[in-house]
């Protein structure tokens, strides 16, 4: 199949190495990608967010379906150009990405939908931020209300925080304040034709910067998956209970819901609750899950951008267990450092259970050296999140150690790594 993955992140790496691992004959370009990308499959110098530059180039190259990896192609429309002309594309249209984009739209749909969530209040000036925080009580949830890149989330039990947060984002629009969700999250990511719905494995992310949940909200520093501590009919009641009820609500309102519908969920102690809703996959959950599929992707894409995942059974997972942890530059999230060599990479993916995912790299260009026929390129890291590192093993402890080991031989001056991903839950498997 002629696959176009549009991304440059260690998600549109792990997308495209399960693509690879189902079919090594599947001809995958990537726009932009980045030097591991690079490594593995043709990259492409254009604009994923210009539709009209990604629906020509498909169209010209008879692409047979477009991945659209991140949310910023899927919000500026670059799903509808692709379906304008015909091209299967794997991704909702603009209309729909708001379930992601707008979390007014989102909190919207859920009360259409009777999906269960937090109370929440879109405001618009700070005396009414104060008036609702004060009604809610600590903890604090503030949200800005639109794309924030992951900067918009305060949750704090600091009132005067709250506050500063909510009138920094009033200067950009409207803030949503919300009730606090205490529990364990979950991403849960299912796939939707736009009516039928079918769900991947659950996995588990770690948004904050530092060891044992402490420092700044990130991207998302690591992740796990399967989460054996999980009731055995929770992917069940999460399709009943929030994604069915949503793709229905969606396609009822005329925006039907086509690509991934990623549910961030929160397991309080009255029951599941949905935080967000994201339109595409998850990063870092995704190199967690796609490892462990069995079932091949091209297909369950393809079955969702064409309208036909009625009676495709639900994809199988291994029972191998996966472990990524994000390697980051210094500085990260606030200002990251850029620029700095990464070395090393050889000798961690040397293990083959064993993936080194990459998301901000790039090559650049040794002293010229005409004498020599060694390789005059090397990678650096050209943003926060530079990588993730992914390893399979039969239990968490094997995984986390071989994670651990790679990452451990990676140089990046002043790079950051959480050390407890998944810490937990080998501990509990091990009692
Ligand atoms: P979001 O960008 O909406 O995913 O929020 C980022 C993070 O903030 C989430 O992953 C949670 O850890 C936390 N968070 C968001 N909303 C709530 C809430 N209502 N209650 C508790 N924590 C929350
Ligand atoms: N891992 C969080 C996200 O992809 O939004």
């Amino acid at each position: 199949m002629r696959i176009l993955v549009l991304g440059s992140g260690a998600r549109e790496h792990a997308i495209i190495r399960a693509l690879l691992a189902e079919d090594a004959r599947h001809d995958i370009t990537a726009a932009p990608g980045n030097a591991g990308i690079g490594a593995d499959v043709r990259t492409l110098d254009i604009d994923p967010n210009d539709g009209v530059l990604v629906a020509s180039y498909a169209e010209a190259h008879n692409v047979d379906l477009v991945v659209v990896g991140p949310e910023a192609p899927l919000v500026a429309g670059v799903s509808d150009a692709l379906r304008e002309r015909g091209i299967a594309v794997f991704g909702p249209s603009k209309a729909a990405a708001q379930l992601e984009g707008s979390k007014a739209f989102a909190k919207r749909i859920m009360e259409a939908a009777g999906v269960p969530t937090g109370r929440a209040e879109v405001v618009g000036t700070l005396a009414e931020a104060e008036a609702t925080l004060d009604r809610f009580g600590a903890p604090y949830v503030v949200k800005a209300n639109g794309l924030a890149a992951g900067k918009g989330v305060l949750v704090t039990s600091d009132r005067a925080a709250a506050l500063a947060h909510a009138t920094q984002w009033l200067e950009h629009g409207t803030v949503l304040v919300e009730e606090f969700l205490a529990g364990q999250e979950v991403s849960l990511f299912v796939l939707s034709d736009g009516e039928h719905v079918l769900p991947l494995a659950p996995a588990q992310d770690y948004k904050r910067l530092l060891d044992a949940d402490e420092g700044p909200n990130t991207g998302g520093m690591g992740a796990y998956s399967p989460l054996p501590w999980l009731d055995e009919n929770f992917v069940d009641e999460v399709l009943e209970t929030v994604a069915l009820p949503t793709v229905r609500t969606m396609a009822a309102e005329g925006t039907p819901f086509v690509g991934l519908l990623y549910c961030g969920l929160i397991v309080t102690d009255a029951g599941v609750r949905v935080i967000e809703f994201n339109a595409r996959f998850g990063d870092p959950e995704t190199q967690v899950v796609l490892p462990r599929l069995l079932t091949p992707l091209s297909g369950l894409l393809y079955g969702a951008a064409t309208g036909e995942l009625g009676g495709v059974p639900r994809p199988e997972f291994a029972l191998d267990v996966a472990v990524g942890v994000v390697l980051a530059s210094e500085g990260y999230p606030v200002a990251p450092v850029t620029g700095r060599a990464l070395l090393g990479l050889d000798t961690a993916s040397a293990d083959p259970e064993v993936q080194i995912l990459h998301a901000a790299t790039d090559l650049q260009a040794l002293s010229a050296d005409a004498t020599s026929s060694w390789a005059t390129e090397s990678p650096v890291a050209t943003g926060g999140r530079v990588l993730t590192v992914v390893a399979l093993g039969s239990t968490f402890d094997e995984a986390r150690e071989r994670a651990y080991r790679a990452i451990g031989s990676i140089h990046l001056e002043g790079g950051q790594y959480r050390t407890d991903i998944a810490a937990r839950v080998a501990a509990s498997a091990a009692d």
